[in-house]
């Protein structure tokens, strides 16, 4: 039998981190490589994957930083053709998030919803259909983490219905391709975290302008503040890993405690 902790070993395992060089994927990409998996940071800003991967190596581990639009069909592949030259990829994580621009639902251009599908839907799905060519090919099993968000199950308002509606997207593309690959052992699911501080949050924790939204922020989450990217190494080391053999195609909240609140419940009576 295998010890326990030994489920979440990754050594000789490729992680390949689609928008990795943000928040989150920086946080991810240190600790899976931490766990022994060679990490690829994908990301449009070559900077960020730069970042990422300089960390991950001066803490002794092994990484590589790509440029590349995932966006775009053609660069995903031309992409994956790259990463096929370092090594055979045995976990995708899908961490994309573009600006967004905000308008209310019946204002809103299509031209920015058609960019906002593109970058924070269409991105999961083509990464995820590259990586299970190769695991289906390799038919050594794989898993694919997607990153929702509590805002793909319920509506965060503030003008964010196509990043809503992405989010949305992934969870069911999750449940599909779950379905799909499972015979070959691929496994597939989706986290939906609350709001985690990112470069985005730490601003907006900064401004006093903003002091009420982050507290109307915080009053959502009944643990009374947002998650640190560090919190999220936990949750996706336990998707990613042989710890998780029989998980697949569900949606785990990392949010502490948001979905599990009523909006119009309280402590007190
Ligand atoms: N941080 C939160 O509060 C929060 C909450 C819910 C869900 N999420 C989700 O978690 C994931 C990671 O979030 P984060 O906080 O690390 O975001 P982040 O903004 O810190 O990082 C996102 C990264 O994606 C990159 N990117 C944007 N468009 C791209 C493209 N077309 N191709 C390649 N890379 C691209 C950016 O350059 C950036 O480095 C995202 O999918 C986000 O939607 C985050």
């Amino acid at each position: 039998m295998v010890e326990s902790i030994e489920l979440f070993n990754l050594k000789g395992r490729t992680a390949v981190i689609t928008g990795g060089g943000g928040a989150l994927g920086g946080a991810i990409g240190l600790g899976l490589s931490q766990a022994g998996a060679q990490v690829i940071v994908i990301d449009i800003s070559l900077d960020n994957a730069k970042g990422v991967a300089e960390n991950i190596k001066a803490h002794g581990g092994r990484a590589h930083a790509i440029e590349a639009d995932f966006s775009t069909e053609y660069v995903v592949e031309e992409t994956f053709a790259k990463i096929d030259e370092i090594s055979p990829i045995n976990i995708l994580i899908n961490a994309i998030s573009a600006p967004q621009t905000r308008y209310p639902p019946d204002q809103y251009p299509i031209e920015e919803w058609d960019k906002t599908i593109a970058s924070d839907l269409t991105s999961f799905f083509l990464a995820s259909r590259a990586a299970a060519q190769r695991m289906i090919k390799a038919g050594n099993g794989g898993s694919i983490i997607n990153f929702g968000s509590i805002a793909g199950v319920s509506a965060l308002g503030r003008g964010s219905v196509a990043y809503g509606a992405a989010k949305g997207g992934i969870i069911q593309m999750t449940r599909d391709c779950s379905f799909a690959w499972a015979q070959h052992n691929i496994r597939v699911n989706t986290i939906l975290p609350c709001q985690f501080v990112n470069e985005g949050w730490k601003q907006f924790m900064n401004d006093p302008e903003r002091a009420k939204l982050v507290n109307r922020v915080k009053s959502g989450i009944p643990m009374g503040r947002m998650g640190e990217p560090g919190e999220m190494v936990g949750p996706v080391l336990f998707l990613a890993s042989d710890a998780a053999s029989m998980v697949t195609g569900i949606a785990l909240p990392v949010d502490g405690g948001n979905l599990a609140m009523n909006p119009g419940g309280s402590i007190d009576w």
